[in-house]
């Protein structure tokens, strides 16, 4: 999608200079730097640093960050030390499971000498295919928001979403964001809340930043508003991304989102979760503690911004003494979500809907 009126993905493979680069996302929306990974260190820090966040965007880091490993060494030791730490590099996001995953099972079959090119390949692949399932889910939710826009006969719909979710945490397109670039497109006309997403602000900094980029209308609220425009009516539609689905469809998002779903429930607005496969996690159907992320206590107690000169600033707003929780992320039940709106469709956030799910990726296969 665009910045500054032009196109980029989040990451990408300079064919000129042989080079993975990457928009250096803590950087946004103050200033764009796109920065180079050059091996498997970079890549881990990366995505420890969050210079690339979102689920489906660390699993497209994780898989580069495998061909940047192969390309120095591509030993089936240095396979797994690298899979490994990529693994540990961040908690939530099954994604960069899923990434590790594709990329050990293909290499495991290639001749050591020619995995650092096929590596390579399969790593373009696999962000290519985060950029057609993404594409995907913006069709199928672009139905949704014609469906609402009809039923309520609206001249615009407000759709609200926390966190970012958007192109940024993707190859492109986004998830929550898809069916809003779909549906501009075809000349719907859309207003987007957007959750500011208290403490590192993704939505404000990163997702009205991208719709601006985009000219999709936009309002930042601070994350208690949403209830106070449901309640008002000023709310018609919900669409958030996930960071892993478990097996029983419930749904672990960006701290805040729970809430945000109970809100929609007790005012009958659809809450709706937009993920690509690589979001679900197969192998488990209960949250355990491990699997949410716990970040450092100055997100909370410092704040980064422009000063009167146009500086970035990082200044600390409480006393030192403060005690602090961080839990980075929520676990929303699948009973309060509305529909999974996936590349193969829209399907009920559930162990049965995640069976329909399954059979057709199958099918599509
Ligand atoms: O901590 P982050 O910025 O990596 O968290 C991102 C989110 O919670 C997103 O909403 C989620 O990954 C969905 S991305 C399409």
């Amino acid at each position: 999608m665009r910045i500054a009126g032009k196109n980029y993905k989040t990451i990408w493979f300079n064919e000129k200079n042989n080079l993975v680069q990457i928009i250096d996302q803590t950087k946004l929306p103050h200033s764009f730097e796109i920065i180079t990974l050059s091996n498997i260190d970079d890549a881990v820090k990366a995505i420890k640093d969050m210079k690339v966040r979102g689920a489906p965007l660390i699993g497209g880091a994780a898989a580069y960050g495998i061909y940047l490993a192969m390309k120095e060494n591509p030993s089936d030791e240095y396979l797994k030390i690298s899979s490994d730490k990529l693994i540990d590099s961040r908690p939530t996001a099954v994604n960069l499971k899923s990434a590790i995953d594709i990329m050990n099972r293909e290499l495991q079959n290639i001749n050591i000498k020619d995995r650092h090119e096929v590596s390579l390949k399969l790593a373009q692949k696999f962000c290519a295919e985060d950029e057609a399932y993404c594409k995907n889910i913006g069709t199928f939710g672009k139905d949704i928001i014609e469906r609402i826009l009809v039923e309520k006969n609206l001249d615009t719909i407000n759709i609200l979403t926390h966190c970012n979710a958007g192109w940024l945490a993707t190859i492109d397109w986004g998830t929550a964001t898809s069916p809003i670039y779909h549906a501009i497109k075809e000349g719907i006309k859309i207003h987007v809340w957007v959750d500011e997403t208290r403490p590192r602000n993704q939505g404000a900094s990163l997702t009205s930043y991208e719709l601006s980029n985009e000219g999709v209308p936009n309002t930042i609220i601070s994350d208690n508003t949403g209830g106070y425009l449901m309640q008002r009516g000023q709310v018609d539609l919900c669409i958030t991304g996930a960071d892993r689905v478990l097996n029983n469809g419930d749904v672990i998002n960006k701290i805040g989102t729970y809430l945000k779903a109970l809100a929609a429930r007790d005012n009958d607005i659809p809450f709706y979760v937009a993920i690509p496969g690589t979001t679900i996690d197969q192998d488990n159907n209960k949250i355990t503690n491990t699997m949410i992320e716990h970040r450092s206590s100055s997100e909370l107690t410092h704040m980064k911004g422009l000063d009167d000169k146009g500086q970035i600033q990082k200044i600390r707003i409480y006393p030192e003494e403060c005690k602090t929780l961080n839990p980075a992320f929520d676990m929303t039940p699948g009973e309060y979500v509305t529909g999974l709106i996936t590349e193969c469709g829209i399907f009920e956030s559930s162990e049965i809907g995640l069976r329909e799910y399954y059979s057709a990726a199958e099918a599509n296969r």
